[in-house]
């Protein structure tokens, strides 16, 4: 059992904390939003995570796991210090490191006693030596201390099981021995384990996010291509999957990524790579593809309404970035609503769990509260968040409520000659010519010039 502070109670301390907690560790988690940590005294989470909530109750009953403002209280026994906080980007795409000079900052003025320091923030190459420094320049006295970098690798809506079963664990450190020790903290793992340098394990992370960023934007790239050849991108995945080299994940076509980390961690690693005198050819088209399938799929739901959404009506399933979250941080849809708001569009949308931090937001939206509300008396609906509710809708029902039966698949989940069948005007992406599908015997001839080529 060890002693371990952590700060910051977002996506990445929360998880980190409880499952280090329910690993048998004592886990405290600082945080200077007195807010959030008020709530979360009463139980109440910060964040949408499935499993957390139930996972902090159990920790914090069997005493493992509390919550607190005082950097004093979450120092005074610990052996580990994670710094879990965010790392957002800066206009120019560089991380803003302001939070971390914080913690590391205080860290250093209040420790009484020698302490390993652990980044697990997403920071760019290079931070972890930063933080040291920051740490000696700081201690009103010297006292012996090390920094690791342990990068996480959470995926949120499934970041309990990803930490409790990952892939590997990373560590970094000019200090091998405090590596270790921050590795024996994920022995009951039983993970593969890496234990490198600081600016390798940090180098690990970027290029991880931004490889998996480019194996979505490579296959958005073939969406747009199968449009205008009449393949179908979801089975020249599963045709390119199949290959032990390639892999099935990470290979669904659809509206392109969003979230807190990977348009983060691209424009990030572009950033360094830019001001490191070396141009990121491939990060800067990864980027560009994603921005464009945002535009696409606006551009689709123009065409179908004869080329203006103007005064039209149109409904929107899903705002989260991903499905099983609340987080709508560069979330896809969000980029789509305000396109087709600034065009005259009224926006109705629905989401089974992002609406609070969407109303919140103040978005140009108006939220009401199922599927069916979304598609009464829209000239189109888009499916944006691939939540398994909408899955299941009874599409039927859906189209005898919409003004026009315009539907605009984003996330490719519907089957074309289903949507046909039922009479809708169907647009997925990269489902075969114009994105309408590939009904047998299709050919070139047939395919009808998409609008706005
Ligand atoms: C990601 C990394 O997966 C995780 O390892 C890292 O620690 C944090 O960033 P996350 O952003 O939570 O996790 O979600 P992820 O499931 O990776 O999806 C990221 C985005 O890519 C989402 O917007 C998702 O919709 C999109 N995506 C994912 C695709 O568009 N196509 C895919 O095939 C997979």
């Amino acid at each position: 059992m060890k002693n371990i502070c952590v700060i910051g109670s977002g996506y990445v301390g929360m998880v980190t904390a409880t499952c280090f907690a329910d690993l048998g560790n004592k886990v405290i988690t600082v945080d200077i939003d007195e807010k959030k940590i008020e709530k979360l005294n009463q139980g109440i989470m910060p964040i949408y995570e499935p499993g957390l909530e139930e996972l902090v109750e159990r920790n914090v009953n069997a005493d493992r796991l509390s919550f607190t403002t005082s950097y004093e209280e979450g120092l005074k026994d610990a052996e580990f210090v994670f710094i879990c906080v965010g790392t957002p980007s800066a206009v120019d795409g560089e991380a803003d490191l302001k939070y971390v000079r914080a913690s590391a900052t205080t860290i250093a003025e209040l420790m009484d006693h020698p302490l390993i320091i652990i980044n697990k923030s997403t920071v760019p190459v290079g931070t972890g030596d930063w933080v040291a420094d920051i740490v000696s320049r700081s201690q009103p006295e010297a006292i012996d201390f090390a920094v690791v970098s342990c990068p996480e690798f959470l995926r949120e809506g499934s970041a309990i099981p990803d930490f409790m079963n990952p892939d590997r664990n990373v560590f970094g450190s000019t200090n091998r021995e405090a590596a270790e020790q921050v590795a024996d903290l994920y022995s009951p793992l039983n993970a593969p384990t890496v234990i490198t340098d600081i600016r390798t394990s940090e180098m690990i992370k970027y290029a991880s996010n931004a490889f998996l960023a480019t194996r979505i934007s490579f296959i958005n790239e073939i969406s747009i291509i199968c449009e205008r050849l009449g393949a179908d991108v979801m089975e020249v995945a599963r045709g390119m999957g199949l290959d032990k080299r390639i892999g099935p994940h990470f290979l669904n076509a659809g509206v392109g990524y969003g979230g807190s980390c990977f348009p983060k961690d691209v424009k990030a690693l572009a950033n360094m790579a830019l001001t490191h005198g070396t141009h990121p050819q491939l990060l800067s088209a990864v980027m560009d593809i994603n921005d464009f399938q945002r535009k696409q799929v606006a551009q689709k739901v123009r065409e179908l309404l004869g080329g203006s959404v103007d005064g039209r009506t149109i409904g929107v399933l899903g705002i989260a970035f991903k499905p099983n979250t609340d987080d709508i941080r560069e979330a896809p849809a969000l980029t789509v609503i305000r396109s087709l708001a600034n065009q005259g569009a009224t926006i109705k949308a629905y989401d089974p769990v992002a609406m609070e931090n969407v109303s919140n937001e103040g978005h140009n939206v108006n939220l009401v509260d199922n599927a069916y509300a979304v598609a009464e008396g829209a000239d189109a609906l888009i499916l944006m968040t691939e939540w398994n509710e909408f899955k299941n809708l009874d599409m039927k029902r859906i189209k005898g409520m919409m003004r026009e039966p315009l539907l605009v698949d984003g996330r490719n989940i519907y089957d074309p000659d289903e949507m046909r069948d039922l009479g809708f005007v169907y647009r997925g992406m990269g489902r075969g010519y114009n994105g309408e599908g590939v009904p047998n015997g299709h050919t070139a001839e047939d395919a009808a010039p998409v609008a706005g080529d």
